[in-house]
């Protein structure tokens, strides 16, 4: 028998990171339980596994759902303002990647360059065409903002024909768009508004949060309730309105991607998060709010950081229960701040990048996590005296498409050395955060901007997203 078989690495990591009892500032929202649905946070060990069931009479189906499943859809529609939702076990990801092929099949989509990868993955299922739209860019940060609605007119009318627009927000840094005004310009052409609402299941139901994307007239989101709205990871909600998108070929495809054997205790866990979101979300959010509001005037008190605010961004609104901080003062970087935070000070946040850290707050958020993020962010400011800041180079956006995404996925590829790349068309992504927006998409030309761009990414070692050899020693071509 081989002895390597007693060991189960994954359970026992987990298992070690539960004792550490951390301060949590990540997905999912509902931090290790304290954050969920009362009626699931009090089945314990045997209970829960009594919800893990399937299809048998009396509990429906997800894929033909007469009975339970519709009429806790219908709820969720209902509390989502929206008119029809479907409970996705995929996370939003196979939301976006339903709705990409629903609603831009084969034909061109208008998105931002810095969308989510779930966003490629649909692009590359359907077979779509990206026309992609710029974000702003908030330069004190380095971050990324939203997408204003002129640049959504200008590139429709530079492309009539567009068959849909697929919207990100908020995004990561929980900067929101004008959602609305971009809607007005899109249902102008008569063409559908599809949010990537990821980071939003919570905005609709505290006053003080920016509006949700169905309260601002899209016509389709996806929302992943488990990142802040306290259900379980991997559980999303899909919700459309009016009759731009099809809501029967939205259900044929959800059909086609979603699993045969969707989990009972995930679709559970959609049912009592949205029970409570509706019934007690304003409260919950409330608290969220004022530990976040507490915990964002302590840190603009530590010399070398300096916090995202709404002054931070003209024409754009922000979800204030993320904190973004820049940490480029204390001469550290990001990543090496949310190192010390976890090694050091057992605090681990949801996102670090080169000048930033993000840490979100959710309605599982303690107090004594508040008190543990600030002290460990003062105890670092006194301590680390860092030296260099990071100079990112810009990204260059000329890109150049020589293929659709679909086209570029399934050609020959071959990995070539960064120097022979010049002029080939890249097989893949290439993203550096901040700002997350991509230098290249698979299809895109590697054209002397660009290269002279990775040449630099490569040359400080900067991290970047997508790309098969993190390092861009080499990178993977299109044959051709
Ligand atoms: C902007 C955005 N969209 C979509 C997704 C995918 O969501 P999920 O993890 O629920 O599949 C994410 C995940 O982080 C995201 O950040």
């Amino acid at each position: 028998m081989d002895n390597s078989q007693s060991w189960a690495p994954l359970y026992q990591a987990l298992k070690n990171h539960a004792e550490k009892k951390a301060a949590n500032f990540h997905i999912p929202g509902h931090r290790q339980g304290r954050g969920l649905p009362e009626d699931l946070a009090s089945l314990g060990g045997q209970a829960l596994f009594e919800l893990d069931l399937t299809e048998i009479p009396g509990l429906d189906d997800l894929h033909n759902p007469q009975g339970v499943i519709a009429r806790a859809q219908e709820l969720a529609a209902r509390a989502c303002g929206a008119e029809q939702s479907f409970f996705l076990v995929n996370g939003t990801t196979v939301g976006v990647h339903a709705l990409l092929i629903a609603a831009g099949g084969r034909g061109e989509v208008l998105l931002p360059r810095n969308a989510h990868r779930s966003v490629l993955g649909g692009l590359i299922l359907s077979g779509a065409d990206p026309v992609y739209v710029l974000p702003e860019i908030i330069s004190s940060f380095g971050i990324s903002a939203g997408v204003l609605p002129g640049r959504i007119r200008a590139a429709m009318e530079a492309n009539p024909g567009i068959r849909a627009v697929l919207m990100v927000r908020p995004n990561y840094y929980g900067i929101v768009d004008d959602l609305a005004g971009q809607a007005l310009v899109a249902h102008a052409q008569g063409r559908p508004v599809l949010v990537d609402e990821a980071h939003g299941a919570h905005l609709r139901f505290h006053r003080d949060l920016p509006d949700d994307a169905m309260s601002c007239g899209a016509d389709a989101a996806v929302q992943s309730i488990h990142k802040s709205g306290g259900s379980l990871t991997q559980s999303s909600l899909l919700h459309l309105s009016g009759s731009l998108v099809n809501a029967d070929a939205v259900a044929g495809v959800l059909s086609l991607l979603q699993t045969t054997s969707p989990s009972y205790l995930l679709m559970a866990s959609l049912d009592l998060a949205r029970r409570q979101l509706a019934l007690l979300g304003a409260d919950l959010l409330e608290r969220a709010l004022s530990q976040a509001s507490r915990t964002r005037g302590r840190l603009a008190r530590i010399k070398g950081l300096k916090v995202l605010s709404k002054s931070d961004l003209p024409g754009f609104d922000l979800d204030l229960t993320r904190l973004v901080v820049n940490v480029s003062g204390l001469g550290l970087t990001g990543y090496q701040v949310g190192e010390l935070l976890y090694r050091r000070y057992n605090v681990y946040i949801e996102m670090a990048e080169a000048n930033n850290i993000v840490a979100c707050l959710s309605i599982g958020t303690t107090n004594a996590d508040c008190d543990a993020l600030v002290k460990a962010l003062e105890d670092i400011a006194c301590r680390e005296k860092g030296t260099v800041p990071v100079m990112l180079p810009e990204v260059p956006v000329n890109f150049k498409k020589r293929m659709k995404p679909r086209e570029a996925w399934f050609a020959a590829a071959q990995r070539v050395s960064l120097i022979e790349s010049r002029g080939r068309v890249s097989a893949e992504t290439v993203a550096v955060y901040p700002p997350g927006i991509p230098v290249l998409c698979p299809g895109e030309e590697i054209n002397p901007e660009v290269y002279d761009y990775l040449v630099l990414v490569n040359k400080y070692g900067l991290p970047c997203q997508g790309a098969s050899d993190p390092s861009l020693k080499t990178i993977k071509v299109v044959i051709e």
